[in-house]
């Protein structure tokens, strides 16, 4: 049989008693005899078991840590206690060999720091490719999610003339010598000279461009890379990272509170029931880890138990004034144990505030609603007091901000008046203000980080962990 079977397909057992052929990359090779060999499918590897006395001694030393082989052999019952299954080789191909003295991977346990400088070879670690697989449950999970819901995915530009957020934090997109952009009259760049006759960047969100898609649609969202240009060397920033965004017509915010907290729950029930073995490897990782921290620095719960209470419990909801009520009055702002202390209302919450009310104060998810109009983006629609808006944040243990959205200003007259406010342009908007022209109505939508999502679940602690080719500051290796 040449036909390859994938190790996850061969450890069921199921086909026993056949002759199969795998391939994969050495793990371990223990006594001159046993294989332990790993193809990604799963984080458990397959035995293979080799005749070694009557296999060439040349070939023998070929396998090594790293190497990828094919082996044609019997699957039979194993006689060893650490697998039910496991195969006798028949014939074994070196692949690609792997010298050990070059491979900068050792068959050890290896720092995530070292790991992060070797991004090309990490995905061959066991820890890794339990992060990618579930990567990949949770995107296919959010396409599943929607899908059912009778969304639509719709595509949203990467090139952009319009900064929707109003950061001012994004790369710019130029075909232009960096040495001598043509100038204008007055010395400056002309960019009506540059590919798309205007300037361009790299867009921070899709959210402007699907609220015009949801005056159709009704109901889309996008899923796609997003560009930030902000200088934030942190564990919860990249410069790249993908959003996804779901815009809806005739919501308002308790609709779209409801929204996000079923889509969260949902994606990380799916994960929990179709990759339970990478998210129980990573439970014990984190154990493991947690083993080194004194008694009082470790998690209350494992990984495990923390993503089923997520499933089990209801999101607190308040408004950003409850909250200031509360951080104001804690004891850990009295003591000043914040590094910004909260004076009163109107602040922007830091994360330290933000994982209080997670971990210290609710001990659960949380969503904050109506905060103050000046801390937040033009878009979101303005309430009767005059001074909050309709926004809601969804903040998670050990993440903070998962999720940032709001119920949108659909009146015309409220949005320019914010526009004018703010310094937003309402000249370059032209088109986002026509839905507020024709046929406007009710809609909210929100923003997902993709990453923090994928932090969470993995209980990894750095967003660079958990995408394959982390962008941030002074970091585009590969
Ligand atoms: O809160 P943000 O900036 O919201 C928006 O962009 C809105 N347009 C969303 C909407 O209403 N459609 O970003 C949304 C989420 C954050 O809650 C966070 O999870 C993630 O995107 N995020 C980042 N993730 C990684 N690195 C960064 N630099 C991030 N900035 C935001
Ligand atoms: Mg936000």
């Amino acid at each position: 049989m040449s036909h390859r079977i994938k190790i996850k397909a061969l450890l069921t057992g199921e086909l026993t008693g056949t002759e199969v052929t795998v391939k994969g990359w050495v793990r371990a090779f223990r006594q001159n005899r046993f294989i332990a060999l790993n193809d990604g499918s799963t984080n458990n590897n397959i035995q293979i078991v080799v005749d070694f006395e009557n296999t060439d001694p040349a070939l023998l030393k070929r396998i090594t840590f790293g190497a990828a082989i094919s082996v044609i052999g019997e699957m039979v019952p194993s006689l060893g206690s650490g697998q039910k299954v496991e195969v006798n080789a028949t014939t074994i191909e070196i692949l690609g060999d792997c010298d050990p003295e070059e491979f900068p991977l050792q068959p050890k346990k290896q720092t995530l720091e070292f790991l992060r400088e070797k991004a090309h070879l990490r995905f061959r670690t066991s820890t890794f490719g339990s992060i990618f697989r579930l990567r990949n449950t949770l995107a296919f999970a959010v396409h599943k999610f929607f899908n059912e819901k009778g969304f639509v995915y719709l595509h949203t530009p990467i090139i952009t003339a319009s900064d929707a957020e109003g950061a001012g934090e994004m790369f710019r997109v130029t075909t232009f010598d960096a040495q001598k952009p043509p100038l204008n009259d007055a010395g400056e760049v002309d960019y009506k000279q540059d590919f798309f006759g205007k300037a361009t960047n790299l867009t921070v969100s899709g959210q402007l461009e699907g609220e015009l898609g949801a005056m159709a649609l009704s109901d889309i969202y996008t899923f796609g890379p997003t560009f930030r240009a902000e200088n934030s060397n942190t564990t919860r920033h990249l410069a790249e990272f993908w959003m996804i965004e779901p815009e809806m017509a005739f919501y308002d915010l308790n609709d779209n509170m409801d929204l996000a907290e079923e889509m969260l729950k949902y994606l990380i029930a799916y994960a929990l029931e179709h990759n339970r073995e990478d998210i129980e490897f990573l439970t014990q990782r984190l154990l493991d880890e947690e083993k080194q921290k004194p008694q009082a620095e470790r998690s209350e719960m494992t990984l495990l138990d923390k993503l089923q209470f997520c499933l089990d419990n209801d999101f607190q909801r308040l408004t950003y004034t409850e909250a200031i009520e509360i951080l104001k009055d804690s004891n850990h702002n009295k003591k000043k144990k914040f590094q910004y202390l909260i004076e009163g209302w109107g602040a922007d919450l830091q994360s330290e505030h933000e994982r209080y009310l997670v971990e210290k104060h609710f001990k659960k998810p949380v969503i904050l609603t109506d905060y103050p109009k000046d801390i937040k983006s033009f878009y979101m629609r303005l309430n009767e007091d005059d001074k909050t808006v309709r926004a809601m944040d969804i903040l998670f243990p050990g993440i903070g901000e998962i999720i940032g959205g709001s119920q949108r200003e659909e009146r015309y007259d409220k949005l320019t008046q914010r526009m004018d406010e703010m310094g937003v342009p309402k000249d370059e908007l032209w088109w986002y203000l026509d839905t507020r022209r024709f046929g406007a109505c009710e809609h909210a939508g929100f923003g997902l980080g993709f990453e923090r999502l994928v932090l969470f679940v993995t209980g990894m602690g750095n967003i660079r962990d958990v995408i394959p080719f982390p962008r941030a500051p002074k970091t585009a290796e590969f």
